[in-house]
């Protein structure tokens, strides 16, 4: 019987559960995902009753993806640059820290629209806090020719593209130049937090050019169709919406878990549809 689990806080309202027994079910394994809600104060202590708990893995998540970096045993390398972690694989007992987040939404574009990532694909991504930093990682570790960092405070994007050297190929943006240039790109991803309902009029970018053969991305998953999304669409760029990141993340989680290779495509499907009787 396999254990896994979440850690956060609050997480009542989590998919992640839903996702992990689908994901379990695929593969004709016997597991369960439990959550362990921890109140900020009560950690450390929390923390040292979950080591004995002999889990097999557990995922992390708000507030506790830096505080969580302490009590590993081994972090892999993508984690260490992010400074934060949202999976821990627990074997022989020890506990090793990953980051799923950039990678699975890079994969869950690549597995949608591989026709747009392509090692000469121009992206942009839009802001530049935790997810922005995830998603640039990714992307630079897949090859990507040039990658630019738009955000409201400019300095944040020099700070994530100075971390990884990036200069050669990427430029820090305000939020005004990136507008003014957003039909120059493949791929634009918005990953700030605006536009989340329930102020879901809003967008990060005034969206006004042909975008005919672009992909916008926003990884808000509520609601499904953002602004900045809608926008695009009437532009004519193709979409790709935040429950693929919020599910390939999921999935990166348990291939690290489990080594095994789910069918994606139907789990996702069924995702989407839950998600909007929601
Ligand atoms: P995360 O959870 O990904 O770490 P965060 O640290 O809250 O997110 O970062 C949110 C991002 O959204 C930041 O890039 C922030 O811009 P600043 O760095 O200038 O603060 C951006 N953001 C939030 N509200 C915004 C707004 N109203 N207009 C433009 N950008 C906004």
């Amino acid at each position: 019987m396999l254990r896994f689990g979440l850690i956060g806080f609050p997480i009542a309202h989590s998919l992640s559960p839903w996702i992990h027994n689908r994901l379990l079910e695929d593969q004709q394994l016997n597991g369960s995902y439990e959550l362990f809600e921890i109140e900020p104060a009560d950690f450390n202590k929390e923390i040292l009753n979950l080591k004995k708990k002999e889990l097999d893995g557990f995922n992390v998540t708000v507030p506790y993806k830096e505080r969580i970096i302490e009590y590993l045993d081994e972090i892999d390398e993508a984690a260490r640059f992010l400074g934060a972690v949202n999976t821990v694989k627990v074997k022989d007992g020890k506990w090793i820290g990953y980051n799923t987040d950039g990678v699975g939404y890079v994969t869950s574009i690549a597995d949608r629209y591989p026709e747009h990532l392509k090692e000469l694909s121009e992206v942009l991504i839009l802001g530049s806090g935790g997810a922005a930093r995830g998603i640039y990682y990714a992307l630079l570790q897949r090859g990507i020719s040039r990658v630019d960092i738009a955000n409201r405070t400019v300095a944040k994007a020099e700070h994530i593209i100075d971390d990884l050297n990036g200069r050669e190929k990427s430029s820090p943006l305000s939020i005004e130049e990136a507008e003014r240039k957003l039909d120059k790109y493949d791929i634009v991803v918005q990953t700030s937090s605006v536009g989340m309902s329930p102020n879901d009029q809003q967008s990060i970018v005034k969206v006004d050019k042909k975008l005919d053969g672009a992909l916008f991305s926003d990884i808000v998953y509520r609601p499904k169709l953002t602004m900045f999304l809608k926008q695009a669409q009437e532009f004519g760029a193709d979409l790709h919406f935040g429950y693929e990141m919020l599910f390939h993340q999921a999935v990166y989680a348990f291939k690290i878990w489990t080594n095994t290779s789910p069918e994606t495509k139907k789990i996702l499907i069924d995702f989407e549809r839950k998600l909007e009787g929601e």
